[in-house]
């Protein structure tokens, strides 16, 4: 077998078909860049990117980090891993590792980055952020639930009894009250505990049952446009009907409730690669950035008559039948909820 040294290896192959995103910048211009790099951003052409600026591919928020991470590269300096986001070609934004090292070539100061994709990671760090959330403080909140209601239950039951015997004018207001403390608590006893009523699977077609749900909003909806766009529509899924057809309620309800005004709705129906994915996509108020970590948390409502448990019921369940939600706002434009399903019939 014939051995090689290092002259006779012919690098340039390791680097073109390297798995890492690469790319050689000469100032802040790209110069060169591997295969990787092309998947990563989606590119079609090389003049989309030789010759371009590699900051017009990065939010403006990561610039100025940028420049005074290549400063340090010009300086000879190889820099430390930097997470930060990147836009592709069509304008979608991913999550990266970013790493700069010197270059040098001939008489040339040049800096090689590598890219590294962490947008799988970062979702799954966020879904996992999501569910110790609901998980710690659902539980929490149903295991006080739990131990209030059933005190206020032998009240309520004690105070039907003492009111066969005498009367007052401010009794039905109180069993009113209690009736409703007790409504809510066993809403928070539902919502965080999906499977409170023990249902049972069955096949569900979500298609026509998203069409039964959009109906039930028909009186509210003649200001809003709702758009269906349903493939696939034979498929089936597998689960408990009731608490997903609650969930698909609930978001359709908020989709409904963000608008003011005139707005368009679109409920969106496809299969892929063994997953039911389900979009509903609001023109409403949307919701800001520092909120969005919260929703789901169970009482977070910024609606005066909102009991903000709405989404807790909707993320408990999502993840109960092993999907995933996902959400995309922007304020004044509107909100989209991705959700995916498995499907295996
Ligand atoms: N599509 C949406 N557009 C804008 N904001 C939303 C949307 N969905 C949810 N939100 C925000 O998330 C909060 C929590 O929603 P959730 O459904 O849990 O409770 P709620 O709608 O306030 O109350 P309830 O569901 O009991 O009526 C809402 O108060 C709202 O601020
Ligand atoms: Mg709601």
């Amino acid at each position: 077998m014939k051995s090689f040294g290092n002259s006779e290896l012919d690098f340039s192959q390791l680097v073109k078909y390297s798995l890492d995103t690469i790319f050689v910048l000469q100032d802040e211009v790209v110069i060169y860049v591997n295969q990787a790099a092309f998947d990563l951003l989606g590119l079609k052409y090389p003049d989309q990117i030789i010759g371009v600026s590699f900051q017009s591919f990065l939010p403006p928020t990561f610039h100025s980090a940028f420049i005074e991470r290549l400063e340090r590269v010009w300086q000879g300096e190889v820099t430390e891993i930097m997470e930060q986001k990147m836009f592709k070609a069509d304008g979608e934004t991913i999550d990266v590792e970013i790493m700069a090292a010197p270059y040098k070539l001939e008489d040339h100061n040049l800096a090689q980055i590598r890219v590294r994709d962490i947008t799988k990671r970062k979702n799954t760090e966020n879904r996992l952020y999501n569910l110790e959330k609901l998980s710690s403080i659902g539980q929490m909140a149903a295991g006080i639930a739990h131990e209030v209601r059933n005190p206020l239950t032998t009240v309520k039951g004690f105070f039907q009894l003492l009111q066969k015997e005498i009367n007052h004018s401010y009794f039905p207001i109180i069993v009113e009250e209690l009736d409703n403390a007790i409504k809510t608590l066993n809403n928070l006893l539902q919502v965080s505990k999906p499977d409170f009523d023990n249902e049972s699977n069955s096949s569900i077609n979500l298609c026509s049952e998203l069409d039964s749900l959009i109906f039930l909003f028909q009186e509210k909806l003649y200001n809003v446009t709702v758009t269906k766009d349903f493939q696939n529509s034979e498929r089936e899924i597998v689960g408990k009907k009731n608490l997903l057809l609650k969930a698909f309620f609930n978001l359709i309800k908020n989709a409904v409730e963000a608008i003011e005004g005139k707005g368009e709705i679109i409920v969106a129906h496809f299969y892929k690669r063994g997953r039911i994915h389900i979009k509903i996509q609001d023109t409403g108020i949307g919701i800001p950035k520092e909120q969005l970590r919260i929703l789901g948390t169970p009482f977070f409502s910024t609606k005066a008559d909102g009991t903000g448990m709405g989404l807790t019921q909707v993320f408990t369940t999502i993840h109960e039948h092993g999907g995933h939600i996902y959400v995309e706002s922007e304020l004044g434009k509107g909100t989209v909820f991705y959700i995916e399903l498995p499907c295996n019939i």
